[in-house]
């Protein structure tokens, strides 16, 4: 039952908000304000009621009391958590002692001269959302009651960093750099960017099926031949692929694509737009340029193409002293083409036990998570001496010991990890024991930035599983001019931005000329008829004069998520999914009508999914 007052007709005659409620300053003393906001706190102080009004701006005090607010005393009185109120009243200087430093309000509060109930909370909250409560909440009710979950100041803020990024984005493009937005379709062929395609049923052309874009590659690529010079947009894209705490199904993409550029000019460009945008959002000068490492130094110095250089524990590769060693897990290693690395951590003697390090240990399954087979350590003891598994002692010769010392930089106290394998499972088990290692021992500053380029990629990866190269890009990227006799060991002109140790941005220039583009789907074992079904629309369009072209796309969510010092991306997210690629919200997945299916030609092999209430 609603008590009297309780507005249920729900019509607002008379809005006229004067102001939000976080905006009211010291310099509006005596003014008479109009809010509307949600009860975030009421207390009651022996007969004075003191609420908290929150709007999407902050929070102000709002004071009734019976003798100088007695019009709006009884119905602050019942007033509770999450009620909707439109509050009148008059801004007042607080007393000396309850002024307030920590909120931007905190010198003044409204004296209520009407206060009315426009909805009330009819069922427990399924958690607080005041900004009060510091209490952390389990994320499924988070996703699951989203909406009151963005009521909350932390996301409230996170929205709001994300629209003045997407703001600031788009005012530099337009009003500098001259871009034009230009949107693409979401019905469309598939794109390869590697992932599987979310497909939908066609019903007007039975048997035929659409594919969500994986990115606007194509018809971005299209734009510039249609003479779009500079394209942007903020795109949705879609990819049906593993998540983690860094991906999402559906996210978004600042998409830009720039004709008659070179790769210096592009960068240069979007260095600009990077500086600018941290310059507006947080207040910091980068400097210019940003540092580079080419992918092949990335990999041998930290195992990994997206490095995070706020601390050092580089990798040192060590295979030539241990090809002739004794120890067949290092030689072999070597002699089937791989290579042996170690990662030394400084004081790791004393701060690492032997029992993390070994079988079942974690710093052993992180290493196991990452391929390897087993993790090999070298323990130098303070005076010098080393301590490790009798197989690499018994094959170490005194010059040896003193090369590996030399070469690694180890001192008295340190830890050295091996890696000896095939060369991706060596850098990615040591790349993750490095990342683990970094934040254990504290040696990231979490108020670092670390921008940089990543240059240099190889045009393609073996696909051990097909059996085939594929593009490490995509195959619309173009080879390095100097690599381009031998396709498939050349080096693309493609890069990376990395932020923090995450990949927030990539782009290359494009082949232009329909004749490279033909070899390269070859290489990546793509007959001339499966490229003609797939492609003959963008090899057709390369037959009309299409300029040479590049372009790059940052992935939104990604560069909010770490503006905003979040470890999830779904924190950057209105609705994002779970991991499970599940709207708890809306419930989504979901069956639909067997007619909806028969409709769209459809028939599901899949047995129902259990209901879920
Ligand atoms: P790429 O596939 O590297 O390039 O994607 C560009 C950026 O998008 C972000 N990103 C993602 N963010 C969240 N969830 C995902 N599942 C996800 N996948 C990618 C990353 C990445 O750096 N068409 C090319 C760009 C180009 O060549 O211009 C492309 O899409 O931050």
């Amino acid at each position: 039952m609603l008590a009297d007052g309780f507005g249920l007709n729900g019509v607002l005659l008379a809005a006229m908000r004067t102001d939000y409620c976080g905006d009211l300053r010291a310099d509006q003393v005596g003014e008479t304000v109009t809010l509307f906001g949600w009860v975030d706190r009421r207390r009651d102080h022996g007969g004075v009621i003191f609420l908290d009004l929150r709007d999407r701006s902050g929070i102000v005090q709002i004071v009734s009391d019976p003798e100088r607010t007695p019009d709006s005393y009884p119905q602050a009185d019942h007033l509770r958590n999450e009620y909707v109120v439109k509050v009148t009243g008059r801004v007042t200087r607080r007393p000396e002692d309850s002024l307030n430093p920590r909120l931007p309000t905190g010198e003044v509060e409204i004296y209520a001269d009407q206060i009315e109930l426009l909805n009330a909370v009819r069922k427990q909250l399924p958690f607080q959302v005041s900004v009060s409560d510091t209490e952390s909440v389990r994320e499924d009710l988070r996703l699951k009651y989203r909406y009151l979950d963005l009521r909350r100041e932390r996301m409230t803020r996170n929205l709001q960093l994300r629209h003045q990024v997407i703001k600031t984005i788009r005012r530099y493009l337009e009003d500098v750099e001259g871009f034009l937005e230009v949107e693409t379709p979401i019905l469309t062929r598939s794109t390869p960017e590697g992932a599987r395609d979310y497909l939908v049923p066609s019903r007007v052309n039975p048997g035929e099926w659409f594919a969500l874009p994986q990115s606007p590659q194509l018809f971005k690529q299209l734009l510039m031949v249609a003479g779009c010079d500079r394209y942007y947009q903020i795109a949705r894209c879609f990819r049906d692929e593993d998540l983690r705490a860094d991906r999402q199904p559906e996210f978004t993409q600042l998409d830009m694509e720039m004709s008659f550029l070179s790769q210096e000019e592009i960068l240069d460009l979007n260095e600009g737009l990077v500086c600018h945008i941290f310059k507006q959002i947080k207040n910091i000068d980068l400097s210019r340029p940003f540092p580079r490492l080419t992918y092949a130094e990335a990999m041998s110095r930290f195992g990994s193409d997206k490095p995070d250089m706020r601390f050092g524990l580089e990798l040192v590769d060590v295979s030539d002293l241990m090809q002739d060693s004794g120890f067949k897990v290092f030689s072999g290693a070597v002699a089937t083409g791989g290579l042996v690395k170690v990662l030394p951590v400084p004081g790791g003697n004393e701060a690492i036990s032997n029992v993390r390090i070994k079988p079942g240990g974690d710093l052993f399954k992180e290493a196991c998570e990452g391929g390897a087979k087993g993790l090999a350590y070298i323990r130098v003891r303070d005076d010098g001496e080393i301590d490790t598994i009798g197989a690499i002692k018994d094959n170490l010769t005194e010059a040896g010991k003193a090369e590996l010392l030399t070469r690694t930089g180890a001192k008295p106290g340190d830890l050295l990890l091996f890696g000896a394998g095939p060369t991706a499972i060596v850098n990615k088990s040591l790349d993750r024991l490095r990342q683990c290692l970094g934040r254990e021992l504290g040696l990231i500053d979490p108020d670092q930035i670390n921008l940089l380029w990543i240059t240099d990629f190889p045009m393609f990866e073996w696909n051990a599983d097909e059996k085939r190269l594929e593009a490490l890009h995509h195959p619309f990227t173009a080879p390095h001019p100097d690599d381009a006799n031998d396709l498939k060991t050349a080096r693309a002109v493609a890069y990376d931005l990395v932020y923090n140790g995450f990949e927030v941005g990539g782009g290359s220039l494009r082949i232009y000329q329909p004749e490279m583009q033909k070899q390269v789907f070859e290489t990546i074992g793509l007959s001339p008829e499966a490229a003609q079904n797939k492609f003959g629309f963008l090899l057709e369009a390369f037959e009309y004069g299409t300029p040479p072209h590049g372009g790059i796309a940052y992935g939104i969510d990604r560069l909010i998520m770490l503006l905003a010092g979040e470890e999830s991306i779904r924190d950057a997210i209105a609705f994002p999914k779970t991991q499970q690629a599940r709207c708890t919200l809306t419930n989504a997945p979901s069956d639909v009508e067997t007619k909806q299916l028969k409709e769209l030609h459809v028939a599901s092999t899949a047995s129902p999914p259990p209901k879920t209430v």
